[in-house]
């Protein structure tokens, strides 16, 4: 028996596994990828399992965590980073959410409007503190014209570029917050280096042009990032060997202070770092035909994987599964929905029922980018191993606590 099968029978499926040899493998690439002194920070939106997230702060140089809720404030501070770690990002923080994190010591903030500043301005001056707050900028111009886009239109994200000579005095004047820098994130998942290379180097540009024109203060300078990783296909992480000196001799035209730290600089990450060090294990509950066409269904949907993908936010079309192939047939999930399809004719190993099937590359994007509570099947086990050893194995339990309720029935039902 192989591991995938042991843990299997021992842990049922659909089973995560998590290796943390691999994110650590990732992590000291993309530091090795990026100019000395560069920050890091893993965007936990990708996968909040807190010892997933503490292997980007451990053993090696450390990541900090990009966040944008108290949950995932609560998964970084469980792995271990300080609150002052934290990047706490998105364009809908409530007053509730910034007052829990600036009472936990949550300092830096990623402002996305005018209006996103005051609410973190009238927290911070609640709890007497000042908040650092990065302006998020909303590009007009963009380089990259590939991989997902997150700017350069009408968005939620970011402050349109062009409104700030008129809104910088507003932006710097706002009680209980100073600005200290730009947060770019434009784009995820970029399609090549080159892409990726010219989106950064015109953040550098743009960002030194704000500085000039708009007074832009840029004590700290967030680039982004959409470093790209296979998702739930078979492949590798992308490898960016120009990146390094191409971003270094961006940073010497227009940011020269940047050598010696008059601006920290810094990069984001969320599928590059734990992208690969997933697995997705499977198994095949039925096979069926149905005029001329072949289903395999299995115990993993979109409840359990690719939940997103529904929106054309994530991928996949098509999910792939390793090993050898030698028929084409729908890999359908149990759901009783016509949407759950992990991939239409694709190919597949002859299968009859009962086989374990592995999914590569879903580190990220997994269990809580899905449909998890949709026709209320229990969560996958998430098992963390370090090799071949296991770390930990675990379960999301979503349950419903009634606050109230005209019947009995009160305290927690499962979901
Ligand atoms: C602000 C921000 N940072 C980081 C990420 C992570 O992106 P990726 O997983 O593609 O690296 C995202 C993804 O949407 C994001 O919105």
């Amino acid at each position: 028996m192989n591991s995938h099968e042991e843990w299997a029978a021992r842990f049922g499926t659909p089973l995560y596994v998590y290796d943390l040899d691999r994110v650590a493998a990732a992590r000291d690439e993309l530091f090795s990828m990026l100019p000395e002194g560069f920050e890091l920070y893993y965007a936990l939106k990708a996968n909040p399992h807190p010892e997933v997230a503490r292997a980007t702060r451990e053993g090696g140089r450390a990541c900090r965590a990009e966040i944008s809720s108290s949950g995932e404030l609560a998964a970084a501070l469980s792995a271990g980073f300080a609150a002052g770690e934290c990047l706490y990002t998105g364009p809908g923080k409530t007053d509730g959410e910034l007052d829990h994190a600036l009472g936990l010591g949550v300092r830096m903030f990623s402002v996305e409007s005018l209006g996103d500043l005051r609410h973190i301005g009238a927290a911070a001056v609640r709890l007497g503190v000042t908040a650092q707050a990065l302006l998020r900028v909303n590009s007009l111009t963009a380089s990259a014209t590939t991989g997902m886009r997150m700017m350069g239109k009408p968005s939620q994200f970011g402050i349109d570029s062009e409104t700030l000579p008129e809104v910088m005095p507003e932006l710097t004047s706002v009680a209980g917050t100073r600005v200290v820098g730009a947060h770019f994130f434009t784009m995820s998942n970029a399609k090549d280096e080159a892409s990726l290379i010219g989106e950064m180097q015109h953040v550098i540009a743009l960002a030194a042009e704000l500085q000039r024109e708009v007074g832009l203060p840029l004590e700290f300078l967030d680039i982004g990032g959409g470093f790209s990783s296979p998702y739930a296909v078979r492949g590798e992480r992308a490898v960016y060997d120009k990146l390094r000196t191409e971003l270094e001799n961006s940073l010497d035209v227009h940011l020269p202070g940047w050598r010696d730290g008059t601006t920290r600089l810094a990069c984001e990450s969320g599928r590059y770092l734990v992208g690969d060090s997933g697995s997705l294990l499977t198994r095949v509950v039925n096979v069926k035909q149905s005029r001329g066409g072949k289903f395999v269904i299995v115990d993993a949907g979109i409840n359990t994987l690719g939940g997103l993908s529904g929106l054309g936010r994530l991928l996949p079309a098509s999910v792939e599964v390793d090993g050898e192939t030698g028929d084409v047939a729908n890999l359908v999930g149990p759901l009783c929905t016509p949407g759950d399809i992990l991939g239409r004719d694709i190919d597949l190993p002859e299968l009859s029922g009962g086989e374990l099937l592995t999914v590569p590359n879903a580190g990220a994007y997994g269990v809580t980018a899905s449909l998890l509570t949709f026709l209320g099947r229990p969560a996958p086990a998430e098992l963390v191993v370090r090799g071949e050893e296991i770390v930990s194995v675990s379960r999301l339990e979503p349950r419903r606590v009634f606050e109230q309720s005209v019947h009995e029935t009160s305290g927690v039902a499962a979901e």
